[in-house]
């Protein structure tokens, strides 16, 4: 079997490539709009692009009928959004999140989450979610026609992270029980705690 993109449709495409690049971690993005009304959503075109310097990145598809979504419509607007990791307990609040509320409705009211203030941005924080991370837009690069997806490249501001992940000793963070998104017909996720070590050789 050989595919080319130009072959595909957008559900094609999409089942394609939500099937061969798994899993997918979520970034769960807070941001505010013009009135103040808080935006939550989740996006699995999301990963690591910089550990130092930090800097993460993710992508948001329109609508079918072009429109932006309200993410990255108040990201454009303000420059700024919060990373917030979503833990096996947090699923069912992040699917919550995941319905096309009028912008005027905000996630954190459906879902029954709690906003808190971040020290850097003016996006809120998810109070539930262990691992917050503050960010600003470096750059947004908009590709695909009719439909536009937008790749938001964000430099780190500043991490939150629950005491009780933390252990001092090792500078590390542990026991976060973190989803991840699957393909395969239906929504599928997988837990992250199925791990096994496999050290690099040394030459
Ligand atoms: C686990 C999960 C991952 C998702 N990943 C993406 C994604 O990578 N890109 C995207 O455009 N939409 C993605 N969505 C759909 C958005 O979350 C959804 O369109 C949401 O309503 C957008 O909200 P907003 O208009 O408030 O930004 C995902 C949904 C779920 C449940």
């Amino acid at each position: 079997m050989k595919i080319d993109p130009g072959d595909s449709n957008l559900q094609d495409s999409s089942h394609l490539m939500t099937d061969i690049v798994v899993p997918r971690p979520i970034a769960w993005v807070s941001t505010v709009d013009e009135n103040g009304v808080f935006n939550l959503a989740p996006f699995s075109c999301y990963g690591l692009v910089s550990s130092f310097p930090m800097v993460i990145g993710f992508s948001v598809g329109s609508y079918r009928d072009g429109k932006k979504k309200d993410t990255i419509r108040n990201i454009e607007l303000t420059k700024e959004f919060v990373i917030n990791v979503v833990t096996e307990t947090l699923g069912p609040a992040m699917n919550i999140t995941s319905a096309s509320f009028p912008r005027e409705v905000s996630e954190f009211t459906k879902a029954g989450l709690t906003p808190v203030k971040a020290d850097i941005v003016n996006a809120p924080m998810v109070l539930e979610s262990p691992v917050k991370i503050e960010c600003r837009v470096i750059q947004i690069i908009e590709f695909g026609k009719p439909l536009v997806t937008s790749l938001v490249l964000g430099s780190v501001l500043r991490l939150h992270i629950a005491d009780e992940y933390w252990n001092k000793k090792s500078g590390r963070i542990e026991g976060l029980r973190l989803i991840a998104r699957l393909g395969g017909d239906g929504d599928w996720y997988c837990r992250t705690g199925d791990t096994f070590q496999m050290k690099r050789p040394i030459i």
